[in-house]
């Protein structure tokens, strides 16, 4: 319990304030209540000043490229071994060695939703947001291994409060509530294009959620780790709330990044080929030895547009955000006595403030400041052998991003019925499909009808020749 009055604090913040140039942020202080003064000088004593000081002092950008970028080595998609491996991830699910964990703290800001990303309407049909989508697919989980699977959810302290509502109003879909953990990450303040810290409004500090690489250490400070630990949980599967199409927990991508020979277990990736050298994902690369994701804005445009002898892009492995890492690495990382830490980088992003000069709030038209966030796949850097996996771009990266446009509901939507189709095909059903190949309606399947295409086989009757909308 603190023992220091509002006022000593707010004496010290000042100070500290002062001390580091930043003692603009008092400015229209005099007219903040008691709670939202006493709000401020709980945001002053969560920044660590230092941190920014370097973090704006000239060249500290993360992010440069290492002179011996090779292309990451990939496991194909039918890896040898594959049922082998399949089977050892099986068992290890069903010892209730594997939790799911999703990030959702971002702010969502070009799907423009008004709430959390995870309460957007995502399937095709039936519109379930897409926090259904992944509880469903656990459900299933849960029933087919007999187990209760332990769900992470990282929020911010933007949308921590609207998504917890959204849980219990939808009585957290049949998850047991002691098995799902929310937690909010941490937050980083804006600056300006001086290293001076931004003002919201006066007494509001502005701020924004770390970045997705922020999980780790939230998951150490939530206690989630430790929840994860005592449950004797051993392995985390990592994905991103804006993906419905995700296999939340894949048994052959577990049994890959415990068992395979190319993975010393600490964290492994998937990935899709690139369909262009322009394409905006990140790449996996190797450096020394090591697997790196290196972002497309980074990646030499030679890097880029090289391709081998038979045509394809060198640089191929795109990055679609889905990893698995072990609980005691991340323990490791996030450890206070680690020498490791993650980069911090540095966004450029119109970020609303507010002039004491006429009292008023400026909402800018260009880039104003800098945000920084951490990113999950810098965690790389720390992994021994990281193995890479590719995956198919249909069977499981169909993110919604936008309004509309490429990366939008609406090609997600295209996307989730034309791998419904795809499976129903392996069935051995005929679809009906457009001159230009694409499906004639809308399908959507259940995560309790199936939770890949091997679960449709002996379910569909051969004779039964879906049209227009489909939902099973
Ligand atoms: P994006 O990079 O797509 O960002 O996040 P975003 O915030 O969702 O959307 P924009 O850029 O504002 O339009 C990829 C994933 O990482 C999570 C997001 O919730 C999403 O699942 N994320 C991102 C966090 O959990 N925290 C962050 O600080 C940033």
């Amino acid at each position: 319990m603190r023992t220091e009055s509002i006022t000593e604090r707010l004496d010290t913040a000042v100070a500290t304030l002062e001390r580091h140039g930043q003692a603009h942020l008092t400015d229209g202080l005099e007219s903040v209540g008691t709670s939202d003064l006493e709000s401020f000088v709980t945001q002053v004593e969560s920044i660590d000043f230092a941190e920014i000081a370097t973090l704006t002092s000239v060249g500290a950008s993360a992010g440069s490229i290492p002179e011996d970028l090779q292309p990451a080595p990939v496991i194909p998609r039918h890896p040898e071994g594959e049922d082998g491996f399949r089977a050892a991830g099986e068992a290890m699910i069903r010892r209730g060695e594997i939790a799911a964990f999703t990030v959702a703290g971002g702010q969502g800001t070009r799907l423009g939703w008004n709430g959390p990303k995870g309460t957007f309407p995502s399937t095709p049909i039936t519109g379930k947001p897409l926090f259904r989508v992944f509880a469903e697919q656990l459900n299933a989980i849960d029933e087919r291994y007999e187990i209760e699977t332990p769900w992470y959810l990282m929020t911010s302290p933007l949308n921590d409060a609207a998504t917890r509502a959204f849980f219990k109003d939808n009585n957290h879909f049949g998850r047991n509530p002691a098995s799902l953990l929310l937690f909010p990450q941490g937050v980083m303040p804006a600056v300006d294009d001086h290293g001076r810290i931004l003002l919201e409004a006066p007494g509001v500090i502005a701020v924004s959620p770390d970045g997705h690489g922020g999980s780790l250490r939230a998951l150490a400070r939530s206690g989630a780790l430790d929840h994860a630990a005592s449950r004797g949980v051993r392995h985390l599967s990592y994905f991103q709330v804006d993906n419905p199409t995700v296999h939340a927990i894949d048994p052959l991508f577990i049994g890959l990044h415990a068992t395979h020979p190319a993975s010393s277990g600490e964290m492994s990736s998937k990935m899709v080929p690139k369909i262009a050298a322009g394409e905006k994902v990140g790449v996996f690369c190797s450096v020394a030895g090591r697997t790196q994701v290196i972002e497309y804005s980074d990646l030499p445009t030679e890097h880029a547009n090289a391709t081998t002898e038979d045509g394809s892009l060198r640089f191929i492995a795109g990055s679609i955000a889905i990893h698995v890492l072990a609980v005691d690495f991340i323990g490791r990382v996030t450890s206070e006595k680690s020498e490791t830490s993650m980069p911090f980088h540095h966004a450029r992003k119109k970020v609303p403030f507010w002039n004491p000069e006429n009292r008023e709030t400026v909402v800018p038209t260009e880039p104003n400041g800098t945000k920084f966030e951490m990113f999950v796949f810098d965690a790389l850097e720390f992994v021994k052998k990281g193995l890479v996996y590719e995956t198919d771009r249909v069977e499981e990266f169909a993110p919604i991003k936008n309004a509309d446009g490429g990366d939008s509901a609406e090609s997600s939507g295209r996307l989730q019925t034309e791998r419904a189709a795809r499976w129903m095909e392996s069935a051995g059903l005929k679809i009906a499909r457009n001159d230009d190949g694409t499906v004639n309606g809308r399908i959507e399947i259940t995560s309790a009808t199936a939770l890949a295409a091997a679960d449709l086989a002996g379910q569909l009757c051969p004779e039964f020749s879906p049209g227009g909308d489909l939902v099973f």
